[in-house]
């Protein structure tokens, strides 16, 4: 798993301030990159461009550069011969928290060999700025593998333009799957929730232009992709054709919010459980149901953060009557929904597997074993504050020192133990390499049987 960036804020205050600091003066740079690049047609906004425009269109005048948002609205309306009413427009949003997002129509044609998008318009100079669509922009290491997207505002020049190979009746939308977006709480909280806001509103009748395509990734996605978009993806790096679409939006983000986190959290669960047939939308309810017993899975894990003692732990379960499963999460989501959707109560250690709450029904109970490590504050911002966004009820685990199996590693008086600050505060890669990748836990059932009893409580309210 990788959390580099949300990590880097879980720090100290200090730290924050400093990570705040280094936004602003990120903020800085790109309006003065945008400022450097788009000079030239800038300057000829808005005032000159009104003179270029030949008809009184009283839409004209929704066109202009805010310093207030950093929002570039570049090219004026079209007026094309036949239809005057119809406006090429480009615009892009870089103030959005985690994704930059630019949504152009009129004329645009896409190279996907060369990820360049042109737009053309006989109104404008020539103009080009760069995007990368995935919804992680302020962590480095995610961004560095995804393509970079080239805009190019072209003048339109008769012969000299790209001539379409392929034209196409719909908008389309073009963003990545790469970055981290093979692990599980990536995938949905850096593209398939994004990528919902973005698309939803289309009814289907969009194209998604997939930028560092995986076929392993679109597959165990596919009945979500399918529910968006009723066309076939294209692997937009690979396209040897010259693509043209009437709209074009590059990037995902409607919102800014926190993690795992959507306006209409609602929706998109009710999304979810009509993609995958879900049946249950409510747990069970303890107080009216005297026959059936609740269902718990545990979601176990083989090579890191695994239950030492998981016959213990079942055997505890079953004493307070819960029907109990054990899984390690697979990528066949139509079975991983089904399951999850079955149960009443979800638990397990930190770890990505634990996005599949996504799937419980409403009410039904989320409990998150936290390993060694104050790691609080990831074990919140992943899990725990999301889960409440769902509709679920959270219950966290702290695990005790004596039931992590790093004593059995390191004397009781060593750092590791005693100051996992001081481990934190060597970088992520430090921190990772221990409490991640060398923990596992061993359950003191004694203590955790509250844990349970108190899911049981919550399943009667
Ligand atoms: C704009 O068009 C309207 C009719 O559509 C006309 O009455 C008006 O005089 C025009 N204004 C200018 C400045 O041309
Ligand atoms: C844009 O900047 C100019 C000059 O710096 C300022 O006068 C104007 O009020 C600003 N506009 C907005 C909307 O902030
Ligand atoms: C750009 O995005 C920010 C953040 O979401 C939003 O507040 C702002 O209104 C957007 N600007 C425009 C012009 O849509
Ligand atoms: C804009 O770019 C096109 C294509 O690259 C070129 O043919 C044209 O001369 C350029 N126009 C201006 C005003 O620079
Ligand atoms: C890239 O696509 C263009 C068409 O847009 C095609 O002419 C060109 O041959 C392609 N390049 C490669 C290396 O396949
Ligand atoms: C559970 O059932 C009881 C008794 O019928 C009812 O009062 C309570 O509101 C129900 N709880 C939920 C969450 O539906
Ligand atoms: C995924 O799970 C479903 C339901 O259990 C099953 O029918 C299907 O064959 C599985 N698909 C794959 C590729 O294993
Ligand atoms: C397990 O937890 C119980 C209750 O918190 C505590 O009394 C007991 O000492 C713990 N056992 C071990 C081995 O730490």
């Amino acid at each position: 798993m990788k959390y580099e960036e949300i990590f880097a804020r879980s720090f100290s205050r200090h730290d924050q301030k400093r990570f705040k600091l280094g936004a602003s003066l990120a903020c800085f740079v790109v309006l003065w990159f945008m400022c450097t690049v788009f000079k030239p047609y800038l300057r000829i906004l808005p005032v000159s461009n009104l003179r270029l425009i030949k008809t009184n269109n009283s839409n004209r005048h929704k066109y202009k550069t805010s310093n207030e948002t950093q929002t570039l609205h570049l090219l004026p309306p079209k007026l094309s011969k036949n239809r005057e009413a119809e406006r090429t427009t480009l615009i892009c949003n870089t103030s959005k928290s985690r994704c930059d997002v630019c949504e152009m129509k009129g004329d645009i044609r896409i190279q996907g060999n060369s990820s360049t998008i042109f737009v053309f318009s006989s109104l404008t100079g020539n103009s080009s700025m760069t995007i990368k669509p995935y919804a992680r922009k302020s962590d480095k290491s995610a961004m560095e593998s995804i393509t970079t997207f080239t805009i190019k505002s072209i003048q339109e020049e008769g012969e000299t333009m790209l001539k379409c190979t392929k034209i196409h009746n719909v908008p389309a939308i073009v963003f990545s799957v790469g970055g981290y977006a093979r692990n599980n709480f990536h995938a949905f909280s850096d593209v398939i929730i994004p990528l919902y806001a973005t698309s939803r509103d289309f009814n289907r009748e969009v194209k998604f232009l997939v930028t560092n395509h995986r076929s392993g990734w679109t597959s165990k996605f596919q009945e979500l992709l399918q529910e968006l978009s009723r066309y076939e993806i294209i692997d937009i790096d690979h396209e040897n054709e010259v693509n043209c679409f009437p709209s074009v939006v590059v990037g995902l983000e409607k919102e800014d919010r926190k993690e795992l986190d959507i306006k209409s959290m609602k929706d998109f669960t009710l999304f979810l459980r009509s993609s995958y047939s879900l049946e249950r939308f409510t747990a069970i309810n303890l107080t009216n149901s005297l026959t059936k017993k609740p269902r718990l899975l545990i979601v176990s894990r083989q090579k890191t953060r695994a239950f030492m003692n998981i016959k213990e732990l079942v055997h505890a379960a079953q004493e307070f009557g819960f029907e109990v499963t054990v899984t390690e999460m697979n990528a066949n989501l139509t079975h991983v929904s089904r399951l999850v959707n079955s149960c009443d109560v979800m638990m397990g250690v930190h770890g990505a597997g634990l996005t599949n709450m996504v799937f419980l029904p409403e009410n039904g109970v989320l409990i998150q074993v936290v390993p060694w490590g104050k790691m609080d504050w990831l074990a919140n911002t992943y899990f725990g504050d999301p889960s409440k966004v769902m509709g679920l009820k959270y219950l966290e685990y702290k695990i005790s020192q004596g039931e992590s199996t790093l004593v059995d590693q390191y004397p009781l008086n060593h750092q590791v133990l005693v100051d996992p600050f001081s481990i934190q505060r060597k970088g992520w890669g430090a921190y990772k390499s221990i409490y991640l990748d060398k923990q596992n836990v061993m359950l003191n059932i004694t203590r955790f049987k509250e844990t349970l009893s108190r899911s049981l409580e919550l399943l009667h309210s």
